[in-house]
């Protein structure tokens, strides 16, 4: 399957902005978050959560009255989880000024109806920019599942030491 997209124009206004008249990190964090969602369940063909988010940098602020438009396309897909990769851009309406304002990727979970984890299409990579995208992709899941791995032993670590520590 080539990998799937999904496009979203919000029209920036005072609910999504802060006193200094700025968009809230969280807003642009939100839309980041449905449009990654929107683009994994449209190669699933299933509901999909996010499992992690892997890396949100905000280049530069975004101002109430710009225009985000954020692309979302599926860079690889396991078992049941995919990366999805967002591109967000702001354009002043006004002067057509276009700005790369941030980048994400996140971890999407395709699940059942019952929230379990289902199996998701391979994603068949079509030229040399996707395969390459999906190359990296993989590089970024095998530091996120040995981070993932670490804590979780850490995690059963302080839970034993809790487990002596407690009067019997
Ligand atoms: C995401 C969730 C379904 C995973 O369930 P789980 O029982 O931990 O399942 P698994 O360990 O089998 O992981 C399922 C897949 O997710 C991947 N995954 C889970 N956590 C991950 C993480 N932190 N980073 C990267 N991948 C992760 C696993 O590698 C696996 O991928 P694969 O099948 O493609 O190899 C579960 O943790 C959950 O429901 N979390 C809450 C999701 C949520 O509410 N999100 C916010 C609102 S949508």
């Amino acid at each position: 399957m080539a990998a799937a997209s999904a496009t979203l124009v919000k029209w920036m206004s005072v609910l999504d902005a802060n006193n200094a008249g700025r968009i809230h990190g969280g807003t642009v964090m939100k839309l980041c978050d449905e449009a990654a969602g929107l683009a994994a369940i449209r190669h699933a063909r299933r509901p999909a959560v996010t499992a992690a988010v892997d890396r949100l940098t905000f280049l530069h602020p975004v101002f109430i009255g710009e225009v985000l438009t954020l692309r979302a396309s599926v860079n690889a897909a396991w078992e049941t989880s995919m990366e999805v990769g967002v591109r967000v851009e702001s354009e002043n309406p006004l002067t057509g000024e276009v700005r790369h304002t941030s980048s994400a990727y996140l971890t999407m979970v395709a699940v059942d109806e019952h929230g379990n984890p289902a199996t998701v299409p391979p994603l068949v990579a079509e030229g040399e920019e996707e395969a390459q995208r999906e190359r990296a992709a993989q590089e970024r899941r095998e530091r996120r599942l040995a981070e993932r791995a670490r804590e979780r032993s850490r995690e059963d670590q302080s839970a034993e030491r809790r487990q002596h520590t407690q009067p019997t």
